[in-house]
């Protein structure tokens, strides 16, 4: 198969984890025999020092011409003091938006050889294999207006949570249908004692789950969710939630696998190409040090795969092989065991290769003997 990726490697160790991820593609198109076209384009804070705009026309256009898009993260403190409009996560809202990507899917799961990595007791997470299904076009983060006022003389401020109905419905039927394919359970998180939204939010769910006789739906309070998550996460299948809730209750998520660093994300359209995304940020900090945990952006691609080319055989040959690196105690600084050595991102990335390219001879061998 032939495919068009555009890359969108963005800032802070968004550029060296894309470059994880690039390499393993192309690791995985020698291996199956694919072809994958890269075409590089510019978001976030990059856009902004190269053109003037955290999103411009050029990469916009090449998303929409390519079978699926790729992202590092944007952002980092040297933009901290610009404008709204000249912020490096503008970008990343504005491609949201513009490519309608109203579902993203960060899935959780346990994995055993990262058990001293997370904070939380081993018995709390062994067998945690959660879906959080986050709406990401409306809400909180979209809603108008949004803006300093001055309030009959006092200094004010203003941000809207909007949703309409049908956004509500698409976001869970989404969820419902995954659950489908799960352990048929669906979490709508929501503050259905505080907010209108909330309650409009639970009827919505409410109605969908008629359509979906065979999958249970229970209803979970955001702060009571944040709670249970730490103390009984196998109790989930799909968390659904609305967009702030959801990028909240997803960094917490991610303790339980060890690491923000661990977490991909895919976010879903309908109408164009589906993105594909870990859940952490650029991380300035240690951008640019070789130390970055390149396996959410690794996953996301795996995720991509999967999702977008129905490429599942290629996309567990990467998930297999970020397990087989992680098993044998390679990792990097965020989730290195005690006393032992930390890897580089790069030589994270060519043990994941070698696993990748690895498997290919191992089964060459298996067919001659076959
Ligand atoms: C995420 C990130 C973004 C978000 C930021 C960078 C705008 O935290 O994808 O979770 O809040 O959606
Ligand atoms: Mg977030």
């Amino acid at each position: 198969m032939k495919k068009k990726i555009t890359v969108l490697p963005g800032d802070g160790i968004g550029p060296e984890v894309s470059r994880g991820a690039v390499e393993i593609l192309k690791a995985v198109g020698e291996r199956f025999n694919h072809q994958f076209d890269f075409i590089y384009s510019l978001i976030g804070g990059a856009a902004i020092e190269q053109t003037g705009s955290p999103l411009p026309d050029k990469t916009l256009n090449d998303c929409k011409q390519s079978d699926a898009v790729l992202l590092g993260a944007v952002g980092g403190p040297q933009w901290d003091q610009n404008p709204p409009e000249l912020r490096p996560e503008k970008g990343l809202l504005q491609i949201r938006k513009e490519l309608e990507l109203y579902a993203n899917l960060r899935p959780v799961s346990f994995n055993p050889s990262l058990i001293e990595s997370s904070p939380i007791k081993e018995n709390i997470i062994t067998g945690v294999d959660l879906l959080i299904v986050r709406e990401l076009t409306g809400g909180l983060y979209f809603g108008k207006p949004s803006a300093r006022t001055i309030d009959r003389g006092e200094e004010s401020v203003v941000d809207t949570l909007y949703y309409k109905r049908k956004e509500m419905k698409r976001i869970l039927v989404t969820a419902f249908e995954l659950a489908k394919n799960r352990r048929s359970k669906v979490t709508s998180v929501d503050k259905a004692n505080v907010l209108e939204s909330s309650r409009m939010w639970r009827e919505v769910a409410e109605e969908v789950a008629r359509d979906f006789p065979n999958v249970q739906l229970e209803h979970m309070l955001v702060d009571n969710a944040a709670m249970q998550l730490i103390k009984n996460p196998t109790q989930f299948d799909v968390i659904v939630t609305e967009n702030m809730f959801g990028d909240i209750l997803s960094d917490e998520a991610s303790m339980l696998t060890g690491s923000l660093g661990m977490l991909p994300s895919a976010s879903l359209s309908t109408t164009g190409p589906c993105l594909y995304e870990p859940i952490h940020g650029s991380a300035p900090d240690i951008a640019g040090q070789n130390k970055a945990n390149p396996v959410a952006m690794i996953l996301s691609a795996a995720m991509m795969l999967r999702n977008s080319f129905q490429m599942d055989e290629e996309a567990k040959a990467i998930e297999n092989a970020v397990n087989q690196v992680l098993a044998a105690g390679h990792r990097t600084p965020d989730v290195v065991q005690e006393g032992k050595r930390a890897v580089k991102t790069e030589e994270m990335v060519e043990r994941i290769k070698a696993a990748v390219l690895d498997h290919a001879a191992i089964s060459n061998i298996m067919s001659i003997y076959a």
